[in-house]
Parts: structure tokens; sequence; C-alpha cells
């Protein structure tokens, strides 16, 4: 059975896409999954942001077969580790869960990096277009600590 990990954002079309696609890159397949979903509605369904997808791509990361997902209660059992982008997001995804193991399974993401600073992956959606940019590297970062970590722990 795979390790699953869930990248968790608010739209799940610019953030958590990118989370799901580079640190998917970053593990073997047959021992992990990694999905994404944003803790709204408005983008069920539709592709990542082209402006995600674009930056992706750069990197030679393919993310334009994703499509989104609205985050749901039974993801908590589904899910062995669920990284949220931002502070919002850990207190909508929080909100919804039912007890302290589920709690347990949420982090922000960035914690893993700067530990218990709780560092938000900013919203790049309505920011300047260079924003794409600075959101992968910072996941690119990050995600290289966390594929470590998981690689070490399930080995
Ligand atoms: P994301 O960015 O949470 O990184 O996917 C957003 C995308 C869309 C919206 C908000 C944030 N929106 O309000 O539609």
């Amino acid at each position: 059975m795979s390790v699953k990990i869930l990248m968790v954002c608010l739209g799940n079309i610019c953030r958590s896409p990118l989370a799901e696609g580079i640190l998917s890159s970053k593990l073997p397949k047959d021992k992990f999954r990694v999905d994404s979903a944003g803790t709204g509605s408005w983008h069920i369904g539709q592709s990542p942001d082209v402006r995600s997808i674009a930056t992706a791509k750069k990197y030679d990361i393919d993310i334009s077969n994703q499509r989104g997902k609205q985050f749901q209660k039974s993801d908590f059992e589904t899910y062995d580790y669920i990284y949220v982008m931002d502070q919002s997001n850990y207190e909508n995804v929080i909100e919804l869960s039912e007890n302290p193991d589920q709690k347990n399974k949420v982090k922000i993401i960035l914690d893993e990096l700067f530990p218990n600073e709780n560092v938000d992956v900013p919203d790049p959606y309505f920011g300047l277009p260079n924003g794409f940019e600075i959101v992968y590297k910072m996941l690119d970062e990050v995600c290289d600590i966390i594929a470590e970590k998981l690689i070490e722990k399930h080995r």
C-alpha cells in the first residue's frame, strides 16, 4: 500500500497543484501517491491556473492533467500526511477534523523549513506574474526536505 500525501490550498488551482507536481517528482511512484485539494469549491473539476501550468512546465513538470477537488472530511482517513499552504487553509481544514489523530496529520508546509514559524506560501492568484516563480522556488525547496524525510521514514 502506498503512502498518501495531500497538498491543500484555497482554490486548488495555483499553489497546491504545484506542490503536488513538485513533491510527486521527488518520490518513487511505486511507494508514494501525492494529490491536492482546495478548501473552496469554486474550481472543482478545473485544470490548474495557466500560470501554474506554465511555471511547472519550465522545470519539466507536467501538472496539466490535474483537476480541481475540494477537501473533504474523508480525506483525513484517506491521507497519511496533509500539508496546507497557509494559516487560513490550516484553520479551514482543522475545523473539519473530528479527533486529535486527524488534527495531527495537518501541517503548515513551510514549517518543514522554518519550524513553528507558521510562514505562509503566499497566494499568487491576484498577484504579480513572478509570484508563481517565487511560489515554485519555495515549494521546490521545502519538498526536497519533505521527500527526504518521507523516503527515510518509509524505507
Ligand atoms: P490557490 O489560489 O489557493 O493557490 O489555488 C487561489 C485560486 C483561486 C481563488 C483563490 C485562491 N479564488 O478565489 O477563486
